[in-house]
């Protein structure tokens, strides 16, 4: 049976999922409270993980160890890097990888953003949650959906030039800063995962103004497209 774990970093990011739980319980583990109820008839377990790779990927461990989640969704606010993506547009995941990660130094074969170990450079996200994803965001906000990459580092972007830099590494559509912690983890767990992000501002040299002004709209109605998707996963396994 379909159990969906969700994930934000932020308080604005998860806040409106949590109110929307019923029969919740909550259990705190390693400084997080995870939130079990359902949403939408879905079984589900929504965590506010923290900023940052580190923080979300123990979270998508806990998940997985301790909830037996079967899916994850991650939701939250992004930096745009594609001038056809304005604030409050939506980005699904096609994948996910690491603009900061970067072994290339001592050894050729690695490219920059891949982790040595492991045989992908980019974490593929599942295309049935992409499918999913992509028509609740068509839904909540049409004609403004992309699929494609997602770039994750432990850095907020300000910079036109760390933009360009990120952009000519990465080829990514967005810019934020857990999505690939998240992947990276559910590949190792063979979990399958999407990742729902909203634009909040254009990780350029605007970024520092605009996102206090967009975060809690961007970040609202990345969750709306969350809660649309879970009823989705809930009518697609009780369809019969
Ligand atoms: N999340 C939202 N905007 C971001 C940015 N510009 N950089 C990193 N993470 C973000």
């Amino acid at each position: 049976m379909t159990k969906l774990g969700i994930i934000g970093a932020m308080q604005v990011e998860v806040e409106t999922l949590v109110s929307q739980l019923k029969n919740k319980t909550v259990t705190q583990k390693a400084g997080s409270s995870f939130y079990e109820g359902t949403l939408e008839d879905l079984p589900v377990v929504v965590v506010q993980c923290g900023v940052g790779k580190v923080n979300a990927a123990l979270c998508v461990q806990i998940l997985c160890d301790c909830f037996a989640v079967t899916h994850i969704v991650n939701t939250g606010v992004a930096g745009s890097l594609c001038a056809d993506l304005d604030i409050g547009d939506l980005v699904v995941s096609q994948d996910a990888m690491y603009h900061d990660f970067d072994c290339s130094v001592i050894n050729e074969n690695y490219a920059v953003g891949q982790v040595p170990g492991l045989n992908v450079l980019a974490f593929p996200a599942n295309d049935a949650l992409i499918g999913y994803a992509f028509a609740a965001a068509e839904s909540e906000n049409p004609g403004h959906t992309k699929i494609g990459r997602v770039a994750s580092g432990d850095q907020f972007v300000c910079q036109k030039s760390q933009k360009e830099q990120i952009v000519h590494v990465t080829g990514a559509l967005c810019t934020e800063m857990e999505g690939a912690g998240i992947a990276q983890t559910a590949y190792r767990n063979k979990i399958p995962y999407v990742i729902i992000r909203a634009i909040s501002d254009k990780a350029d040299d605007t970024a520092e103004m605009d996102y206090p002004t967009f975060e809690t709209i961007a970040a609202h109605r990345c969750a709306k497209v969350t809660t649309n998707l879970a009823r989705q996963l809930y009518e697609a396994e009780n369809a019969n």
